[in-house]
C-alpha cells in the first residue's frame, strides 16, 4: 500500500474529517435507501508525517475503525459542525428527529449538532446487532478513551443512559491531539487543586546528608516500583504507592522537595487546597476530593497536600485553618491517601509528636530541620553567585555563620538585597545590604539581629 504523506496538522484533521464525511454520507444515504449496497464503511488510510499529535496518538494507540469512527465524530462537532447537519433532519411521518440519529438537543446547544453514543452506534452499525454491541464496547470505562481523558466518561456507563450521553473531547484531548500542546487542569479557576512548579534542579537542593537520604529514599522506591512488587513478587504483601510526611519549619524546603521528586520521576506535582475541596453541600466534600484523587490516579500525578496538621491533630477536636473539615471528611481523605496507588506527601509545621496511629499509615516521616551552618553557607553561596560581584567587606562564612534562616528566608533576603543594588544602578553587594536586608526579614516576626 503507498504510503500517503501529509505534513500539516490542519490537513491531517482536514483528510481524516473528509474520510468521516464519506461514512457518514453512506450511512445516511443508506437509510434513506438511496443507495442498494449494504454499508461497508470504507477504510481510512491513516496519513504519515506530522508527528505528534492526532495521527501520532492514533498509530500509538493501533485504533480500530470504530474507534477511529468515534474519535473523529467528536472532534468533528468542534471544529466542523456543519458536516453533522443532516443529522438534524426531522422525520416527515412523525415531525419529530430521527431517535435512530441521537445527538444531544439541548437549549444550551444552539447551532451544531451533538452526537451522542447512539449517534455513533447508528452511523457504525446501523441496525446490525452484532455491531451495536461491539461498537458498545468502546464506551466500558476501562476503554482507553476514557482512562487517557481523551473522551467526557459517561456518567451511568453500563445504563440506558449511556445512549444519550454525549460524544465530547476532552480538554486534555483538546490539548494533547489537536494543539500539541499540555494540558494542566489547574487552568480552570475553581479546580481544588494547583500544579507545583519549580525551575530549580536537584542539585540546587540543600539539605544534610541525612535527610537527603530520606528523600532519595522515596525516589528509589518510586523508579524501581514496578520490578519491587511484579519481578521480585512483593506486590502480594506491600501496599500500593508511597506515602510520606515532611514536617518542620516554614522555608525549609518541604514543598521544594515535593517539586523536585515529580520532575526526576517525570510526574506532574499537584499541590490540593483543601480550603477549596470543602463545600457547604453535604456529600460534595467527598465529591470533590474523588474527582482529584480519580485524576491523580489516571494521570500518575504526585500529589501534596499542604498544611496537613488540620489531618493529624485529634479527630475530635476542630482545627483553626481547616476547622470546615468534619471528621468523617478526614477519615474519606485518609482513606483515599491510604489506597492511593502512587506517591502522596502530606506537609505541614506541626511541632509536637506526630500521633502514632497516624504515623503509621506512612511509609517515610522526614523532618526537615533549620538548616545549619554548611547548608546556608551554600544557599547564600548558590544564590548570590551568579551575576551579582560582592565587594571586599562581604563575607558570606561569617553572615551564615551570625545568622540563623531557613532556606525560604535566604531567598527572600537575596531579594531585598538585589532590589537594593538595583535601585543604586549597580552590580556590586555590599555587606551592609546584606545586613539591611536580614534586619527587614527578621523584623517580620519580631526576631532582632544578633
Ligand atoms: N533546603 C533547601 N534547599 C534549597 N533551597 C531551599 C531550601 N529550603 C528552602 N529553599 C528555598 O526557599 C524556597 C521556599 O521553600 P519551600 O517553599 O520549599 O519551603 P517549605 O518548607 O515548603 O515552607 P512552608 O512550610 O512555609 O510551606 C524554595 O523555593 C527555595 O528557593
Ligand atoms: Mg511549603
Amino acid at each position: 500500500m503507498n504510503e500517503l504523506m501529509i505534513e500539516k496538522t490542519e490537513d491531517i484533521l482536514a483528510h481524516c474529517l473528509d474520510w468521516l464525511q464519506l461514512c457518514i454520507d453512506k450511512r445516511v444515504k443508506y437509510y434513506f435507501e438511496l443507495v442498494e449496497d449494504d454499508c461497508e464503511l470504507p477504510e481510512m488510510d491513516l496519513p504519515s508525517g506530522g508527528s505528534g499529535g492526532l495521527v501520532g496518538w492514533m498509530r500509538e494507540r493501533d485504533l480500530n475503525q470504530e474507534e477511529q469512527f468515534i474519535l473523529l465524530l467528536s472532534i468533528a462537532s468542534l471544529v466542523r459542525p456543519e458536516m453533522l447537519d443532516v443529522l438534524f433532519s426531522e422525520n416527515k411521518n412523525t415531525g419529530r428527529r430521527y431517535t435512530e440519529f441521537g445527538g444531544v438537543h439541548d437549549n444550551a446547544q444552539q447551532g451544531g449538532f451533538v452526537p451522542s453514543v447512539q449517534t455513533a452506534l447508528f452511523l457504525l452499525a446501523g441496525g446490525d446487532i452484532g455491531k451495536r454491541l461491539k461498537v458498545m464496547r468502546v464506551f466500558r470505562p476501562d476503554h482507553f478513551f476514557f482512562k487517557e481523558r481523551i473522551l467526557e466518561a459517561p456518567e451511568k456507563p453500563d445504563s440506558g443512559v449511556l445512549l444519550k450521553t454525549a460524544l465530547r473531547l476532552t480538554p486534555t484531548a483538546l490539548y494533547q491531539l489537536l494543539w500539541q500542546d499540555e494540558y494542566s487542569p489547574d487552568l480552570r479557576s475553581d479546580f481544588p487543586a494547583k500544579r507545583v512548579r519549580t525551575s530549580l534542579q536537584w542539585d540546587d537542593l540543600v539539605l544534610s546528608p541525612g535527610v537527603k537520604s530520606q528523600v532519595m529514599e522515596i525516589r528509589t522506591w518510586m523508579e524501581h516500583e514496578e520490578k519491587i512488587n511484579n519481578a521480585w513478587g512483593l506486590k502480594k504483601i506491600l501496599k500500593p504507592g508511597y506515602r510520606a510526611l515532611f514536617h518542620g519549619p516554614p522555608g525549609t524546603g518541604k514543598t521544594l522537595t515535593a517539586g523536585l521528586l515529580g520532575s526526576a520521576l517525570g510526574r506532574d506535582v499537584y499541590r490540593i487546597d483543601l480550603s477549596m475541596v470543602v463545600s457547604k453541600f453535604i456529600g460534595e466534600t467527598e465529591k470533590n476530593l474523588a474527582a482529584v484523587f480519580d485524576l491523580a490516579e489516571n494521570e500518575n500525578w504526585v500529589l501534596f497536600f499542604d498544611e496537613a496538621d488540620a489531618l493529624f491533630g485529634k479527630r475530635t477536636q476542630t482545627q483553626s485553618s481547616n476547622d470546615r473539615f468534619a471528621n468523617q471528611e478526614v477519615s474519606y481523605l485518609l482513606q483515599r491517601v491510604e489506597d492511593f496507588p502512587g506517591l502522596v506527601i502530606l506537609a505541614s509545621n506541626f511541632k509536637g509528636n506526630v500521633d502514632p496511629a497516624f504515623v503509621r499509615r506512612f511509609q517515610s516521616l522526614i523532618y526537615f530541620p533549620l538548616p545549619k551552618h554548611e547548608q546556608r553557607l551554600q544557599l547564600w553561596r548558590d544564590s548570590l553567585g551568579h551575576g551579582l560581584r560582592l565587594a571586599e567587606d562581604v563575607d558570606l562564612e561569617e553572615v551564615s555563620n551570625r545568622h540563623e534562616l531557613a532556606g525560604g528566608e535566604i531567598v527572600n533576603v537575596v531579594r531585598t538585597v538585589a532590589i537594593t543594588v538595583a535601585s543604586r544602578h549597580d552590580d556590586l553587594v555590599r555587606a551592609a545590604d546584606i545586613e539591611a536586608a536580614i534586619r527587614k526579614e527578621f523584623q517580620k516576626d519580631g526576631r532582632v539581629v544578633s
